[in-house]
């Protein structure tokens, strides 16, 4: 089969395809990627050498790029996970999510309605648990949880998601949608939370926690998450949507203390003297108090099971962290210095 994957160089993709060109030869995967400051073609380097997996730097926001790519490849299955993704850029830049992730989607649906006007492929749509806003203390996101998103980031991605089940509806297309909570582990571009205060806390830089540190999340190590969308393509239903989580619930402050307490472990370091990095900041505006997903459908239904716990997962990747300093020098850009300044020099 041939496989159209967007946003294959950046964290989710990089990881997902890592994982799967290797363990299947029969199948093609197409790369449609943009290359954005989020992307990594070294996260990419073994699979780049496989003959069954190609490259097409293309921005998903030009139709006629997407309708070529769709014309050559004739791909029968599209994973899409290609997006603009860090809910603070979106709030300092909200133009590209809109773009990329509105606009990007409703080309690719397009390109799909038109090339498979027989019914012949299927369209994946990977989204986010953000979609349903923000929890109190008690209750968890089911798949009927009513679309209440608080960023421009997850207003985007809630936008798209519409999308896709309406072309679902009115086109009769193909579709499946997966909405998963905060994932976690190697290749993660060092914006996002956990490989921030990893390298921080290596560097013995300040750890800059949001807040109070008291917002929840309810973290899935990548790979899980990347099984968990194999799963739905192969045994899941036509127009349905799986929410996918942990179930690792996991407060801010405590992620931080955690990653503090492996790194001293594995660095040496005194974890004291990591934990006396912590910094409280300014808070995220509209900064959602607490995700936590209820995966019970895809459990029940398809039998998925996460591999790895919260305390598995940490420590793999923090070791990844350790053991891979040329990937971190490769992703530290002038850009990246110059978002770390835009956003934590006026947090205060
Ligand atoms: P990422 O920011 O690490 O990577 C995004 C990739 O998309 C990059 O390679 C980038 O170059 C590419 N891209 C962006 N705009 C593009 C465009 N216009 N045309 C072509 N390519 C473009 O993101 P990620 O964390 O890997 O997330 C992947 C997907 O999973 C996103 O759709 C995101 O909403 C969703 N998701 C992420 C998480 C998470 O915790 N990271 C959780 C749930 C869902
Ligand atoms: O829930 C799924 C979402 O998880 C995905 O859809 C997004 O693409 C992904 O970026 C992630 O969004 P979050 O906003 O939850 O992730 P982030 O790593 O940016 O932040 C996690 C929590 O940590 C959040 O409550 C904000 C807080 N935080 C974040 C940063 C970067 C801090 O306290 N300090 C920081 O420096």
């Amino acid at each position: 089969m041939k496989i159209v994957v967007t946003g294959g160089a950046g964290f989710i993709g990089a990881n997902f395809l890592n994982h799967f060109v290797p363990k299947h030869p029969e199948h093609t995967f197409i790369n449609v990627d943009k290359l954005t400051y989020a992307a990594n073609l070294g996260s990419l380097a073994e699979v780049a050498k496989a003959d069954n997996y190609r490259l097409e730097v293309v921005d998903i926001v030009d139709f006629a790029a997407v309708d070529r790519v769709f014309t050559e490849h004739q791909p029968e299955l599209v994973i899409h996970f290609a997006a603009e993704s860090h809910v603070d850029r979106s709030i300092s830049g909200p133009r590209a999510f809109i773009q990329s992730n509105i606009e990007g989607t409703f080309n690719l649906l397009e390109a799909a309605r038109k090339h498979w006007s027989d019914g012949a492929g299927l369209f994946h749509h990977v989204s986010t648990d953000e979609v349903y806003g923000s929890l109190g203390d008690t209750g968890m996101f089911t798949e009927s949880t009513r679309y209440d998103p608080s960023s421009p980031y997850s207003a985007s991605k809630a936008a798209s998601d519409h999308l896709v089940r309406a072309y679902a509806r009115t086109f009769k297309l193909r579709t499946r949608i997966t909405n998963c909570s905060n994932n976690y582990g190697p290749l993660q571009f060092p914006e996002k939370l956990i490989p921030l205060m990893v390298l921080n806390a290596v560097e013995g830089k300040p750890l800059p926690v949001y807040g109070e540190g008291l917002n929840v999340r309810d973290w899935l190590y990548v790979v899980d998450h990347c099984e968990a969308i194999w799963k739905v393509i192969h045994e899941g239903e036509d127009g349905e949507t799986y929410n996918i989580g942990g179930n690792n619930e996991v407060r801010n402050i405590d992620v931080v203390k955690e990653i503090c307490a492996i790194v001293a472990e594995l660095s040496g370091k005194p974890k004291g003297e990591l934990e006396g990095l912590i910094t409280y900041v300014k808070d995220r505006p509209g900064h959602d108090l607490r995700y936590a997903i209820d995966a019970t459908k895809i459990r029940t239904e398809l039998g998925w099971e996460p591999t790895e716990t919260f305390a598995t997962g940490l420590r793999k990747t923090i070791a990844w962290y350790l053991d891979n300093p040329a990937w971190i020098e490769q992703v530290r850009t002038g850009e990246y210095r110059k978002w770390i300044e835009k956003n934590y020099d006026n947090r205060g």
